[in-house]
């Protein structure tokens, strides 16, 4: 184990501040004393609703025994050369995010002795057709387990995937044997999968009561593919155990999840930043911000608060990556509107540092790279963009990353679910609810004809006529 293994994330806000970026766009010390009795009523706020068993999603990180449970069910997976996860939204970008994060770049690429004799994974989060019959050219049905992960049991992006990699595999192995190719992670009860499930005989794993997809990650819903990949899914438990401890009190000053989310609803709602960046210099650190960009977008883009007055509440997350968007986004980050706030993630130890040999020594305008690592080259890069953003007048802050591994991933995943839910009470917001999402499922389900929702498809029909095309 690296001495890394277990060190904390660390939470600079120094950029964030009036005092670094001047007082038109940054937060005043004395301003954040002041929101200081609202932060605490907001981390009261969830308290409350965890007190009360509405946030489960707090209760993850001591799920230790199912965990092992999970781990033990994953040993078997060796036998698979392929997992495919079907999934969307919450039951998919918590995957992408592990997977990318804590497995060499180029896992799938490995012979399986590198992987550990473990199977290669695809996480199937889309309904394009072209990529997902060539994903069927690719790998063997036969010797692919499909992990079909939906709470709901019936969003039609991932029935519609199971649908066809079922007539695959059962094609391939004939429909008796199809269960040895299928495990679900859903409700316990509720929905059409565990139907499925029930009637087919199965293996399933279950999405417990009262998590919605986005704050999954910690459940079977993320574990499951993780572990079967060899990600030492208890180590990242200890981190988001390690994270809530720091994040359980009600003061900025010890709380860094109601730190960052104070941060954030400060500059959103005072200096008009309404765009939240998320930039890890970090390749691996990238689905971790896409998974967020969910989190952050869906918890808190509503319409009305909990008062029922229109607020249209939120801030909208994009995801950039350092170094590579340095050369793509930094000039509008800098120079553009001054709409944002940057959230850097800086890692301390990269897993390989690289050194950059030697060579061209005539050259100088390349030649001192030469004896550096690519290591401290990502380093340098996000100091860069920290001093430019800074001196343009821009909030920004960062994360800073002792490793990138288990423990920390945990970390951060866990301090981030706490900011959403602390920035939901700021907001006072539910933080917790889709209506939008599930306004967009309904109207799929009625263009494609599923039974119950012919009043619906009507009413897309009547309001497309109702307007004049207006194409070129
Ligand atoms: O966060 C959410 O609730 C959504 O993104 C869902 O995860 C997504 O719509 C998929 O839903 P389900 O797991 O029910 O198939």
């Amino acid at each position: 184990m690296s001495v890394t293994q277990n060190k904390p994330i660390r939470y600079d806000y120094t950029r964030m501040m009036a005092g670094a970026v001047g007082a038109a766009h940054g937060v005043a010390a004395a301003e954040l004393k002041r929101f200081a009795k609202k932060a605490a009523q907001s981390a009261r706020a969830v308290q409350s609703l965890y007190d009360s068993g509405q946030l489960p999603f707090m209760d993850l990180p001591a799920k230790t025994r199912q965990a092992a449970d999970i781990a033990r069910y994953a040993e078997r997976c060796k036998q698979y050369e392929n997992f495919v996860a079907l999934g969307i939204g919450g039951s998919a970008l918590g995957t992408i995010a592990l997977q990318s994060a804590l497995n060499p770049a180029f896992y799938n690429l490995m012979p399986a002795a590198g992987r550990g004799g473990r199977p290669r994974l695809f996480v199937e989060d889309n309904v394009d057709p072209d990529r997902i019959a060539n994903l069927l050219e690719v790998i063997d049905p036969r010797k692919t387990l499909f992990n079909v992960i939906s709470k709901s049991g019936s969003t039609a992006e991932t029935m519609a995937g199971f649908m066809v990699a079922r007539d695959a595999v059962a094609r391939r192995v004939g429909v008796k044997n199809l269960k040895k190719h299928f495990v679900a992670t859903t409700d316990k009860e509720q929905g059409h999968l565990r139907k499925i499930v029930d009637r087919e005989g199965w293996d399933s794993f279950v999405v417990p009561d009262g998590v919605g997809g986005r704050f999954s990650v910690l459940t079977p819903v993320g574990l499951l593919p993780a572990a079967a990949v060899g990600i030492d899914i208890l180590a990242l438990l200890k981190g988001a155990a390690a994270m809530k401890r720091r994040c359980s009190g009600d003061s900025l000053e010890s709380n860094p999840a109601l730190l960052a989310a104070a941060l954030q609803f400060l500059a959103c709602t005072t200096k008009d930043k309404s765009i939240n960046v998320m930039m890890p210099y970090s390749q691996g650190l990238r689905d971790v911000a896409d998974w967020y960009r969910q989190l952050w977008a869906e918890s808190l883009g509503k319409a009305v608060n909990r008062a029922g007055q229109t607020v249209h509440a939120g801030q909208t997350p994009v995801k950039a990556l350092g170094a590579t968007d340095q050369h793509s986004q930094v000039q509008l980050y800098n120079e553009g509107p001054n709409d944002k706030t940057v959230t850097l993630m800086r890692v301390e130890s990269f897993r390989n540092p690289l050194p950059i040999p030697p060579c061209h020594s005539d050259i100088g305008a390349i030649a001192y790279l030469g004896g550096r690592t690519m290591q401290e080259l990502m380093q340098a890069e996000c100091r860069a963009t920290e001093k430019a953003l800074t001196d343009h007048g821009r909030p920004n802050s960062c994360f800073i990353f002792p490793a990138v591994n288990a423990h920390t991933v945990g970390q951060i995943m866990f301090l981030l679910e706490m900011q959403t839910a602390y920035a939901g009470e700021m907001w006072d917001i539910n933080a917790y609810d889709q209506p939008g999402v599930e306004a967009g499922k309904i109207a799929t389900y009625a263009l494609m004809g599923r039974p119950g929702y012919e009043k619906q498809a009507e009413a897309i029909r009547k309001s497309e006529a109702a307007l004049k095309p207006l194409v070129i």
